[in-house]
This record gives structure tokens, C-alpha cells and sequence, in this order.
């Protein structure tokens, strides 16, 4: 890789790599078929350090820079995209989310356990008919003396029904659009906070993905996040980090479908020698291995630019948007190659190709993240390289 990392950060790419093609890669397929949530590789993954990542070590976070848990997710979804998708809204949305809004209390009571990975987060902003438009989300915050009663319904909420603590968007002034969206920490278990339906899905089906109803849900005010107005803002501050997550998912099942597909290109013979030998397969592979190679070094750009406290959502947008149709194009190849095996279990490659679908679409579609990128270009803010 030609990006330098330091000794800190290679040391950590190692170590996850290590555990992840140990403990994680063995049992994919079978958490693939049995949709089992990976809830005691999540525990190991807190003792690893691996769900409060860019925690600070005073809440029991790692104290890891967002490198190397770009390197670290990859890892993961090398292994298993399933996981990976638990871990990068547990990291990039939630903790990171409590970490730059919440108070210090807020901190001490749900940092410290996302951290220690005893209970899962989950962000809750998506509904029925708000998906790429949340400034249209109907759920409601009604203040109440020292409470607040939250009543809608959110869709397509990645662990819904396992995380302890969920970040959930609620409009507490119809009249104001986005600045009168707040959000909220709602603690599993609080009456009136539901699981609804669980979706099946194309793929990542071991990790959960479900309805969450709030039916007169009654959360005591310190559980605001920031202040009354602010939740939109927290919200798109969230996806900055979060797409580089995807970004990062992205790499790792691109990898996983490239090293497959090298590796059944070596040994599968036709007409007389391995097709790995005819030039048409070769090329595939090599573009293959630039792409990733190109949405790497994307990615690893954003999220030093975050490091270095830039502003970086142009850039995190630019690297969702490449990496995530990069791993279609690859996968898809990726399958190809494995001609009339690679559509059956019998390899991983349908399950990267199923797995990676869905990174088009959630965390801001390719559609949205063209609008954030064209915004920046046309916008007042962008001023060009030609002086
Ligand atoms: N950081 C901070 N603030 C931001 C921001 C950012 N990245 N982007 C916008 N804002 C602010 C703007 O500055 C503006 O604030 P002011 O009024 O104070 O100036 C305000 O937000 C409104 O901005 P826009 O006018 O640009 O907002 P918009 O309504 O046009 O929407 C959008 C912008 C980019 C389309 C946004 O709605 C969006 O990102 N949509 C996609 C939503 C999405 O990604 N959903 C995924 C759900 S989460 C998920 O999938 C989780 C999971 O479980 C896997």
C-alpha cells in the first residue's frame, strides 16, 4: 500500500486482521444462512478495542484515529460484511455522535459500555416516507415538564433490535424544517420504545435491520443530545464519519472478492491451462485492483482530513460514492470469474456480491452524495484551483 502508515496504525491493521481471519471468516457463510446476530464475536471486539475505536481512553474508548479504523473496518469486512456494518454505525454514528455532542454525563453513562462493547448503538433517523429527505421525518418531541414523549415510527434501522442504546431524530417545531429536528438517546427497554418488523434483506443478513415504533415514549430531558434545533446538523455530521465507514466496508469486501477471484483464476483450468492465463481474465483482475486501489487511497485521504479536524464532507462523500460502486463493479466481476460456481454457495462471491449492494444505498445514496459533492462545487464555498 503506498499510503505510509505509521507504526501505531500498521500495528492495529495487523492485529485486526489477525482476529478477523481467525475468528470472523470461518463462520461468514454460515452467519450468511442462519442470519444469527455475531453477538459474541461483538463482545471479543470490544476487549479487542474494536466498538469505541475513536473513543477517548478517559470514557474507555482505544483513542484510535480514524486511519486506522478505516483499517480496521476493512478487516472486518474482509471477513464479514455482517459485522462490519454493526461495528462501523456502532463507531462512526453513535459513539462518535455521543462523543462530540453529548455532555460529560451522557458520556460516562453510554460511552463507556458502547466502548467496552457490552451493548450495540443504533441511529434511528430513517422512516417510511423520509429516507433521502429526513428533513421530512414526521416522528414528534413533545416537551412534557422534565421529559419528553416521542411518538413515530423509523425504518430500515440497522440493529434495531439488539442495540442497547439507540440515536433517534424527532421534530420538536413542525414549523422550522431542519432546525426544528432534536435528537435523542433512547435506552432499549424505555416503555413505549418497540421493535417493529425486521426486514428480509438481499444480503448483510446477520446483521439486523428493523422497524422501531415510539408509541408514547416518555425519555427524561437529559437525554437530548446538544440542544432543541440541533439534531439535523448532528445528524449530517454523523454521515460525514459514517460514509467513510461505508467507504471503508466497501474496501474490505472488494478485497475479499478480488483475492477469490485471483485465487480461483490460478487454480480453475480450461482449455488446457488455468484461465488465469488468457488475457481477458487478466485484465479484468487488473482493473479490478486498481479500483480498489483508487477508492483506498480516497478513503484513507478522507479520513486523515478528519484526523486533521478539516472539513472533510466533500471528500467523505466522494469516497462512499466511488467506493461503494467500485465494490458493485468488483464483486460483480468477481463473480463472472467464477463463471457458473461463482452463483452458488459453494464460494463466498455471491454472498460479496449480495453484501455489497446495499452500500449504494444506505448512508446516502450515490444520488445524494453527487448532490453533496455538486453543492460543494457550485456552491459559494468552492473555490477552485485555477487562480
Ligand atoms: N455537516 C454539518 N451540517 C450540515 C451538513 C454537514 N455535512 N450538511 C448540511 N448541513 C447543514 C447545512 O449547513 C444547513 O444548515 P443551515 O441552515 O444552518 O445553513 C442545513 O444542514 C440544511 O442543509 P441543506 O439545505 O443542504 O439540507 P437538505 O435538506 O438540502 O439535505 C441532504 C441535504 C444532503 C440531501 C441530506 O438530507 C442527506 O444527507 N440526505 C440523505 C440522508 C441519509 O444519508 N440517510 C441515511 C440514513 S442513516 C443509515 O442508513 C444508517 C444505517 O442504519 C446504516
Amino acid at each position: 500500500m503506498s499510503y505510509q502508515l505509521t507504526d501505531e496504525q500498521f500495528m492495529i491493521q495487523t492485529m485486526v486482521r489477525d482476529f478477523a481471519r481467525e475468528v470472523l471468516l470461518a463462520t461468514a457463510m454460515e452467519r450468511d444462512l442462519t442470519k444469527e446476530f455475531p453477538g459474541e464475536n461483538l463482545k471479543k471486539m470490544g476487549e479487542l478495542g474494536l466498538m469505541g475505536m475513536m473513543v477517548p481512553p478517559e470514557y474507555d474508548g482505544a483513542g484510535a484515529d480514524t486511519v486506522s479504523y478505516v483499517l480496521a473496518l476493512q478487516e472486518i469486512a474482509y471477513a464479514c460484511a455482517s459485522t462490519a456494518v454493526i461495528m462501523s454505525v456502532h463507531n462512526s454514528i453513535v459513539c462518535e455522535t455521543i462523543n462530540r455532542f453529548g455532555t460529560d454525563e451522557q458520556k460516562q453513562a453510554y460511552l463507556k459500555p458502547l466502548a467496552a462493547g457490552e451493548i450495540i448503538g443504533a441511529f434511528a433517523m430513517t422512516e417510511p416516507h423520509a429516507g433521502s429527505d429526513p428533513v421530512n421525518q414526521s416522528t414528534s418531541a413533545l416537551r412534557d415538564g422534565s421529559h419528553y414523549i416521542i411518538n413515530g415510527t423509523k425504518r430500515f434501522i440497522t440493529s434495531g433490535k439488539t442495540a442497547g442504546v439507540t440515536i433517534i431524530t424527532a421534530k420538536t417545531d413542525k414549523a422550522k424544517r431542519h432546525k426544528g429536528i432534536s435528537a435523542f438517546i433512547v435506552r432499549k427497554g424505555t416503555q413505549g420504545f418497540l421493535v417493529g418488523k425486521t426486514e428480509k434483506k438481499m444480503g448483510l443478513c446477520a446483521s439486523d435491520t428493523t422497524d422501531l415504533v415510539l408509541d408514547n415514549c416518555r425519555i427524561p430531558a437529559e437525554n437530548l443530545l446538544g440542544q432543541e434545533g440541533d439534531g439535523f446538523k448532528i445528524a449530517m455530521t454523523a454521515l460525514d464519519g459514517g460514509r467513510i465507514g461505508i467507504a471503508a466496508q466497501s474496501l474490505g469486501v472488494a478485497q475479499a472478492a478480488l483475492d477469490a477471484a485471483v485465487s480461483y483464476a490460478r487454480e480453475r483450468e480450461q482449455f488446457g491451462q488455468p484461465i488465469s492465463k488468457f488475457q481477458g481474465l487478466r485484465w479484468m483482475l487488473a482493473d479490478m485492483a486498481t479500483e480498489i486501489e483508487a477508492a483506498r487511497q480516497l478513503t484513507l485521504s478522507a479520513a486523515s482530513m478528519k484526523d486533521r479536524d478539516e472539513k472533510y464532507t466533500k471528500q467523505a462523500s466522494m469516497a462512499k460514492l466511488f467506493a461503494s460502486e467500485m465494490v458493485n463493479r468488483v464483486t460483480a466481476k468477481a463473480l463472472q470469474i467464477h463463471g457458473g460456481y461463482g452463483y452458488t454457495k459453494e464460494y463466498p462471491v455471491e454472498r460479496f456480491y449480495r453484501d455489497a449492494r446495499v452500500f449504494t444505498i444506505y448512508e446516502g445514496t450515490s444520488e445524494i452524495l453527487r448532490v453533496v459533492i455538486a453543492n460543494h462545487l457550485l456552491g459559494d464555498r468552492y473555490v477552485g484551483t485555477l487562480r
